[in-house]
């Protein structure tokens, strides 16, 4: 089998796509400016949470690895977002950054305007001006939040946000936000030096030399990689973080024994499936994406890329990995978890818990007040997604972001998306403004579709505007795995 390397290095040059933004650098068709996006007005009695979030180059400590990168003020993940369900976010976005900018909600069901894509719902926000995003957080849970812009997903712009639940029983003495990540930024490299090599960068540009890895093959070829998720990424990280921490001097979370913690994981990365599991514990899955679902108790859990699940676990004594591995990729991220004195483990000290069987999130069913009314679709729709490494493009229908025509959606209807993956890939698509259910009832934003399986997922077109679904592996969706869903009130 040819290595992806050498694919890369006799590649042709690929016809550049825009795909996270309609505006990024490659060139793209000129859209007309939108303007300023019109003030919402608190309901009376609303509360509203207002901050104001810098965007930034920045130079950060991963844990003895010093990275110039770009960021929300001076950390990565940035500063907690935390709101009530109901509450109204006012949330202003200072760009110090040298490009163009923009913040998406991610799994938010929020109005259109404030969703975050550039030449689509805002215009762009330019270097040294500011943008105000206006909404309201209708559903508790946890999200997170990040540009949509480019592939700048993939450097240190992002952070959690949590909607809280005014009416949750909160059976936890304590709660733990778990942000993972995978990184490049700054180690020689940038993300969008990786996107240029991806899409035919000659083999002068590969001076980070981590591309090695195996091909996806397109259409016929072997199926490469191993299950359940098929080839692993198309990036090789040198680092995995925890909280932006990297194994060997990591973020170290403090509680009591016998103490009972809810940990709410994000899964930042771009190019990135992790397995989660946590030395000498089970861990009882409570959510997916905010919602919550029948708890099932687990050794382990695979988390894709803008998936967000929160699990609850009673602690034992002493000092515990909480380990992510790379799906298919070498190395991993680990936070400490201390409740008493103790030697931490090595930090390549293997754990049982990751052996055994690992819990996908589309085997988790709803709770019944997560499930959508029942009732069957009105409206049929298609995603049919394609692509391969050689050259570097993929599609949905057919066609990349830019080319493909946008889905027509009908207000107030049922509709059904059948999203066929008809690639060796695993894709994590993701819907903005809407969330949908699974065949057996769960609601989720964003969901792992492994190589050559079809996944229907229904939800309610009640949110008009124009939005996005597209793959989270920031990547695809930047080579083109992206489409626009459109429905006016
Ligand atoms: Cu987190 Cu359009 O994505
Ligand atoms: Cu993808």
């Amino acid at each position: 089998m040819a290595s992806r390397r050498s694919l890369l290095l006799g590649g042709l040059a690929t016809v550049g796509t825009m795909a996270l933004s309609a505006c990024s650098k490659s060139p793209s068709p000129a859209s007309s400016p939108i303007g300023p996006a019109p003030t919402l007005n608190p309901a009376p009695g609303q509360n509203v949470v207002t901050k104001s979030l810098v965007a930034k180059p920045t130079t950060l400590d991963l844990g003895g690895v010093m990275v110039d990168t770009w960021a929300y003020g001076d950390a990565a993940p940035g500063p907690l977002l935390r709101a009530t369900a109901g509450d109204m976010l006012r949330i202003t976005l200072d760009n110090q950054l040298p490009e163009d900018t923009t913040i998406h909600w991610h799994g938010i069901r929020l109005r259109n305007v404030a969703d975050g894509v550039p030449g689509q719902t805002q215009d762009p926000v330019r270097p040294g001006a500011a943008y105000t995003y206006e909404f309201t957080a209708p559903d508790p849970g946890t999200y997170f939040f990040h540009p949509h812009v480019g592939v700048q997903l993939d450097r240190g712009l992002y952070a959690p946000l949590i909607i809280d639940d005014p009416s949750e029983p909160g059976r936890y003495d304590a709660e733990w936000v778990v942000v993972l990540d995978d990184w490049i930024d700054g180690t020689g490299t940038t993300p969008d030096e990786v996107f240029t090599d991806l899409t035919g960068g000659q083999g002068a540009g590969m001076h980070h030399g981590n591309m090695g890895g195996m091909d996806h093959g397109s259409g016929g070829m072997a199926m490469s990689g191993k299950l359940p998720f098929g080839d692993a990424g198309d990036v090789v990280y040198p680092h995995y973080l925890i909280n932006g921490r990297t194994p060997a001097d990591p973020d170290v979370l403090r509680a009591k024994p016998g103490q009972r913690v809810r940990i709410r994981m994000i899964n930042a990365g771009a190019d990135t499936i992790f397995a989660v599991a946590l030395g000498g514990h089970r861990m009882t899955v409570t959510a997916t994406d905010g919602w919550a679902v029948e708890p099932v108790t687990t050794d382990a859990l695979y988390i894709g890329m803008g998936e967000r699940y929160d699990v609850e676990v009673t602690l034992g004594d002493g000092v515990f990995p909480l380990v992510a591995a790379p799906f298919g990729k070498a190395g991993r991220a680990r936070a400490l978890i201390r409740t008493g004195p103790g030697q931490a483990p090595a930090v390549d000290a293997s754990l049982a818990e990751l052996d055994g069987r690992v819990l996908f999130g589309t085997e988790l069913r709803p709770t019944e007040s997560s499930r959508l009314d029942p009732k069957d679709p009105d409206d049929h729709q298609m995603l049919h997604l394609a692509g391969q490494m050689q050259p570097y493009v993929w599609t949905i229908n057919g066609k990349p972001f830019g080319k493909n025509s946008p889905l027509s959606l009908t207000r107030g209807t049922r509709t059904r998306l059948q999203m066929m993956n008809m690639t060796m890939m695993t894709h994590p698509m993701h819907l903005h403004g809407h969330t949908f259910a699974l065949p057996n009832g769960l609601r989720e934003d964003t969901v792992l579709i492994p190589p050559m399986r079809t996944i229907d997922v229904d939800f309610d077109a009640d949110n008009p505007g124009d939005w996005m679904a597209h793959c989270h592996n920031i990547y695809h969706a930047e080579a083109g795995m992206m489409i626009a869903l459109n429905y006016a009130t």
